[in-house]
């Protein structure tokens, strides 16, 4: 090429939880049955929609207007509602202005980090859900900053290690919350909500809370938006339908711009967001149009409640069979439908395996896992070897926590298998998996 043609930041795309099921493919083909514990898709797990919501969604494909472009921001009876949802919170008051609509959350965490200077960065969790830690360190060609979330405390955020990364780096701007989180299925504390909130004002940054998992809590938990604990600081709160409704398909999310009047460089920002969007065109039309529909039918509240109980009691599925397991630090979680198990220091080691009865698979895994050799692969993480056993071994897709920016080891399940019968026999593999792995 005459001139570099890939940007610096090019490396930092990467998406295990798409990568690993390249992987799986390979195995299915040489005859391994796969459970997809990797993906967070409701649907793809057997989620049926109510007919009720499939009713409005039918009738509105029966109108001609729905097939036309909407307005760049939204349709505007949409951002009303959504708007009127958000003041009801008492907390930040916004209008139908401050929402602008994407294709999907996944466009909107791209575009957000897109239009920040280079220089300036934004510190988010680690474990980190890849697609807000990939899009910063892009827009950055630089690596994540991130603030640890502690498996020895309920995974909750560790306020020291984020005060002082952000004191000692002037180039912060922002501080990401994920609430409920993806991957750990934690819910931020009210405390420590708050807490980030004085963190942002003493050093005048901006939130971004990805919320898209707001109205998914069980067990007695709620969490707190950002609307409700921000005050006077400048924020965004991202909200989609992929996980509530449940409708990822429709590719469907939102920005809520709070305290666009409190700082003048922030209301700039939230101008270009709005912008980008602007030169698009718009985002996707139908959903847009079935929200109010839907979220604004008394049958909406109870089905999400019971959506979220299912899920409440597969968590404790799930930690009544893993929770006993003394090589593993276990959470139980509370919110999201995510659960990060991490494996003890010093419990993985290089040589480790299980038995693959399927021969064409094992030689695949060896393939992948061991040199030329025969010797385990020397850039290969520890937990990342763990998967590819498991998923040859035990035919279960989970994805390795170290490619989620952490240190740990360590992998993450998804708690959406609806039949519960299936999900024990699923779990009860993965505990006999890695009790045979650790002790090989
Ligand atoms: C925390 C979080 N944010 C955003 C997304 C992307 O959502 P969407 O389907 O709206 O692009 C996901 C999807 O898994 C997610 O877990």
């Amino acid at each position: 090429m005459r001139q570099k043609l890939l940007s610096g930041g090019a490396s930092e795309l990467s998406y295990e939880i798409r990568e690993i099921v390249k992987k799986a493919e390979q195995l299915k083909k040489v005859g391994v049955e796969i459970s997809w514990e990797n993906i967070g898709d409701p649907i793809q797990k057997h989620h049926q929609m109510p007919v009720w919501i499939k009713d409005i969604i039918s009738d509105l494909m029966k109108q001609d207007d729905t097939y036309s472009y909407c307005p760049s921001k939204g349709m505007l009876e949409t951002r009303e509602f959504l708007a009127k949802q958000t003041n009801a919170l008492n907390g930040v008051q916004i209008n139908a202005d401050d929402i602008c609509f994407f294709n999907g959350l996944g466009d909107a965490i791209s575009k957000v980090y897109q239009f920040i200077s280079r220089t300036s960065r934004v510190i988010g969790p680690s474990p980190a859900y890849s697609t807000h830690s990939s899009a910063e360190a892009a827009h950055a060609a630089h690596e994540p900053i991130t603030y640890k979330l502690d498996p020895n405390n309920k995974w909750y955020p560790d306020l020291d290690d984020l005060y002082n990364k952000v004191k000692y780096n002037p180039n912060i701007v922002g501080i990401l919350i994920i609430n409920p989180d993806n991957p750990t299925g934690m819910v931020y504390p009210l405390e420590t909500l708050k807490r980030i909130v004085q963190i942002a004002k003493e050093f005048n940054l901006f939130l971004i809370a990805d919320e898209i998992y707001i109205n998914i809590t069980y067990n007695g938990t709620r969490a707190y938006s950002l609307a409700e604990i921000i005050e006077d600081v400048p924020g965004i709160s991202m909200k989609g339908i992929s996980k509530e409704m449940p409708w990822p398909g429709a590719r469907c999310g939102w920005m809520e711009y709070y305290n666009r009047d409190k700082d003048k460089d922030f209301n700039k920002f939230c101008q270009a967001l709005d912008n980008a969007k602007m030169i698009e065109v718009c985002s996707t039309k139908l959903p847009q149009v079935a929200i109010p529909k839907i979220f604004g039918d008394a049958r909406f509240r109870p089905y999400r409640e019971l959506t979220n109980q299912r899920i409440g009691r597969r968590s404790k599925i799930i930690a009544d069979i893993l929770h006993t397991v003394p090589q593993l630090t276990f959470n139980e979680t509370f919110g999201a439908f995510y659960n990060t198990i991490i494996f003890r220091d010093g419990t993985l080691k290089p040589e480790q395996s299980m038995k693959i009865s399927n021969a064409q698979a094992k030689t695949l895994v060896e393939s992948w896992v061991n040199d030329e050799e025969g010797k385990p692969m020397k850039n290969m993480p520890m937990d990342k070897r763990f998967v590819y056993y498991l998923l040859a071994a035990k035919g279960v897709c989970v994805v390795p926590i170290s490619s989620f920016c952490s240190e740990l080891q360590g992998f993450r399940v998804t708690l959406l298998e609806e039949d519960e019968q299936v999900l024990a026999k699923t779990f009860g593999n993965i505990r006999d998996g890695i009790i045979e792995y650790l002790a090989s």
